[in-house]
């Protein structure tokens, strides 16, 4: 093995490439062609969408599924249907991407952040419960990287307060808590199925939940307010069109076929990780909640201590083992750093009276928020698809930077 940093022109330690994303095969090709061929391309008088919405709520243990154009358009329509608008506020976590909280800012609500877990890297239930005021009608939880946020406290939160729980679960496909899929652990559950999510139209997104009202209002605002069995040109109540192409759900239901053998590769070769690398002076991985019973692993993130690599900042690290053959994706900036909140451009989606208060909590700090965001590594979930010596290439990959960091200071 080369002694000599692949950044300073070394021999990277890993020479063969990771699995290539997204996976499909002739089953996909062949749904594809039979939706091309019966010329039903929209949900509407077709059937596909309709199945896959049946096989994924199946899959996640809810009693109902509803097929949305994508993650974020998920939670503005469950945070619709669960009737949050104008003076109502939402928690949300610090530590996300944007979509937790513009989907709230789209209903007319203030996203209110609260810091993070500094283990799990998910909402922190005691800050969220400390965050409630009179306004407050909702939490999302995140299930970040796929871990589960902890929904005991959370459900328990939100029950004694009065408030909806739901459970953004973009990262978390087939993640469980004790033993139950996420997603309808709380009154309702947004999935993504964008192109890195651990399945992938491209573009998707699906509500799940078990609760037969919150279904109808969300189907319904879902379809330009219509309601099952009206007439087509009736619409009840305020919707937009967010329906899924038979094209997507085509894909998808064939994308969920192969998630469960996915999920336990990923799973081994996450066991594997976790055990090598707190070998490594300075690298943490996430934490795993033994009520977490799977973790779906939409990443494996990992937090980086610099003091035990020379001092090499975060991003120096990334460039080091990305330049060794190992692929990272980007941690998510702090929410309430983004311009659309400094800048105070978030106020417009307010009414006038809440635009002008003080939102105290945008100042605050958020130390755990902050170190997630910019002291951790994420390892994209193709990784963990590869082999075992894929994996063991990951580890002497990290080993061989920290020997070798002094050359990069
Ligand atoms: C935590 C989280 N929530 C919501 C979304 C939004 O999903 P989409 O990209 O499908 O709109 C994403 C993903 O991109 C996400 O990571």
């Amino acid at each position: 093995m080369s002694h000599i940093l692949a950044i300073s022109g070394g021999e990277p330690v890993k020479k063969t490439p990771f699995p290539v994303w997204p996976v499909y095969d002739d089953t996909e090709r062949q749904a594809l062609l039979e939706v091309l061929e019966s010329r039903i391309w929209w949900r509407t008088p077709g059937t596909r969408v309709l199945a896959f919405e049946q096989e994924f709520a199946a899959f996640h243990q809810a009693k109902h599924g509803i097929a949305i154009t994508n993650g974020t358009a998920a939670l503005e329509v469950i945070l619709a249907a669960l009737g949050i608008g104008a003076f109502d506020e939402v928690i949300v976590p610090d530590f996300t991407f944007i979509a937790t909280a513009s989907a709230v800012l789209f209903t007319g609500a203030l996203p209110v952040m609260v810091d993070i877990t500094p283990d799990t890297y998910c909402i922190d239930p005691q800050m969220a419960e400390e965050a409630i005021t009179p306004r407050t009608k909702a939490i999302i939880a995140v299930h970040m990287g796929g871990h589960p946020a902890d929904l005991d406290a959370l459900r328990e939160i939100a029950k004694r307060h009065g408030l909806y729980l739901v459970e953004d679960s973009a990262h978390a496909h087939g993640s469980e808590w004790r033993g139950h899929k996420v997603g309808s652990i709380g009154d309702a559950g947004t999935f993504s199925f964008q192109a890195s999510k651990l399945m992938t139209a491209g573009e998707g997104g699906m509500i799940v939940t078990n609760d037969d009202d919150i279904e109808r209002k969300a189907r319904s605002i879902h379809d330009c307010g219509r309601m099952p069995g009206e007439w087509f040109y009736s619409h009840f109540i305020y919707g937009s069109n967010y329906r899924m192409t038979e094209w997507q759900g085509v894909v998808l239901s064939q994308q969920l076929k192969r998630l469960p053998a996915q999920s336990l590769t990923r799973t081994r070769n996450a066991e594997f990780l976790d055990k090598m690398l707190p070998q490594i002076e300075g690298i943490t991985p996430q934490q795993l909640d033994p009520r977490c019973t799977v973790n779906g692993h939409y990443a494996y993130i990992f937090h980086y201590n610099k003091q035990s690599f020379a001092g090499i900042p975060t991003e120096k690290f990334i460039q080091a083992l990305n330049a060794e053959g190992i692929p990272t994706q980007a941690s998510y900036p702090p929410l309430h750093d983004l311009d659309v909140f400094k800048s105070g451009e978030y106020r417009k989606r307010l009414t006038p009276e809440i635009a002008k208060a003080v939102h105290g909590f945008l100042k605050k700090p958020f130390p755990n928020t902050s170190k997630a965001a910019w002291e951790t590594v994420w390892l994209p979930q193709p990784v963990l698809l590869g082999s075992m010596e894929d994996m063991e290439q990951v580890v002497e990959a990290i080993k061989k930077i920290q020997d070798n960091a002094k050359e990069l200071v």
